[in-house]
């Protein structure tokens, strides 16, 4: 059995997140265009910006024709005043103990997990329609490194590092996809998405750790979710703190339940892999035991990339898998390679099909 955590905290990363729709906005307004400088200062007196800077600024901080990107990121980078360190994880509030993120640490005194804890103070100075349009203005722009969907949030990710330290590949910006035809058919739900964090540079959502952190995952049993065949979780204490502050509810999967699930989504158009199978497992189990309601704004967080897994959909689709029905499966039909029988096998179907309707 594969677990998946359902959390209802839009604050934390889950693999599905899902929140009633009375309480959830429409996603908001992209208009805002605000100059790419991420500078503020501690000065306390210092009253935040309310409002984003005016769009002439923007002139002010485009990049010279004699600065190169990294001379510009640079300019950027000088004078502000966020940082963050390691802390012991759910440490005693009289803790000092402390690392500096730039440390070799993996654990803390007493052997237990490392937080990365950030100065709230200097980031609560600026609210959040000035992060919201910061961090939007940074979208789809190649100035180093906020193009990256993660660097573009460096003031709440490691804001002390010097970009030049930085290793990047532009990753995240995933896409958000409407799942309207796979809500509608096998959910009756309306308003399903689905982060596609897996369409990425690498075909997994691990980019977005990767250009950031290091871990060592130990496995567990066989399963066809094979990357999340995790014995040990080293992080559990952090996974049921997470759980608890956040209301979370944890949802099991078999593995035909994941395969079943996997296949429904594909037959819709999406190509996932076997893990999101588990989490629309657990959607399909909160969504019949009504946790989930049909008007629910629902993200399924997808975390790899279908075409790393394709063994495991032709095995299920040829209905080969031992004690499994398989009872999605679209069987593949075998054609000689020349255009001719192709297009033969196309027609054959497409006609077959017209004669039904
Ligand atoms: C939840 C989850 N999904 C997918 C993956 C697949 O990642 P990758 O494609 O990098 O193996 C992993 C790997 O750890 C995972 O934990």
């Amino acid at each position: 059995m594969a677990a998946s955590p359902i959390f209802r905290s839009s604050f934390l990363s889950p693999q599905l997140l899902h929140q009633h729709s009375s309480a959830t906005a429409k996603p908001p307004s992209t208009t805002n265009f605000i100059p790419i400088k991420a500078t503020t200062t501690s000065d306390p007196a210092t009253p935040p910006p309310s409002r984003a800077p005016q769009s002439s600024n923007h002139l002010k901080n485009r990049r010279s024709a004699d600065e190169n990107i990294r001379d510009e990121a640079r300019r950027h980078n000088a004078a502000h005043n966020f940082s963050a360190k390691y802390v012991p994880f759910n440490a005693d509030p009289t803790s000092t103990e402390s690392y500096s993120l730039d440390e070799i640490v993996y654990r803390s005194r007493s052997g237990g997990l490392l937080d990365v804890q950030h100065d709230m103070d200097a980031l609560k100075k600026f609210d959040g329609h000035y992060w919201r349009s910061l961090f939007d203005s940074r979208v789809g722009k190649t100035t180093w490194p906020y193009g990256s969907g993660v660097w573009s949030k460096k003031e709440w990710v490691l804001p002390e590092i010097d970009s030049d330290d930085i290793i990047s590949a532009f990753e995240g910006n995933s896409n958000l996809f409407w799942a309207e035809r796979f809500g509608k058919q096998f959910l009756g739900m309306n308003d399903l998405w689905v982060k596609h964090c897996g369409i990425s540079h690498t075909g997994s959502f691990k980019d977005l750790g990767m250009t950031v952190l290091d871990f060592k995952p130990v496995k567990a049993g066989a399963t066809f979710a094979s990357a999340i065949q995790i014995g040990d979780p080293v992080s559990i204490d952090r996974a049921v703190f997470a759980l608890k502050n956040s209301n979370g509810i944890v949802e099991e999967a078999t593995e035909e339940e994941l395969m079943d699930a996997m296949a429904q989504a594909d037959s819709t158009g999406m190509f996932i892999c076997p893990h999101t199978g588990v989490a629309l497992t657990a959607l399909f189990k909160l969504r019949q035991s009504g946790v989930i309601g049909p008007t629910d704004r629902t993200v399924v967080v997808s975390t790899a990339h279908g075409l790393k897994f394709t063994q495991s959909k032709v095995d299920y689709h040829s209905g080969e898998i031992k004690d499994m029905a398989c009872r999605f499966a679209n069987p593949p039909v075998q054609v000689k390679a020349d255009f001719g029988s192709v297009m033969d096998v196309l027609k054959n179907y497409l006609m077959s099909k017209d004669s039904k309707h």
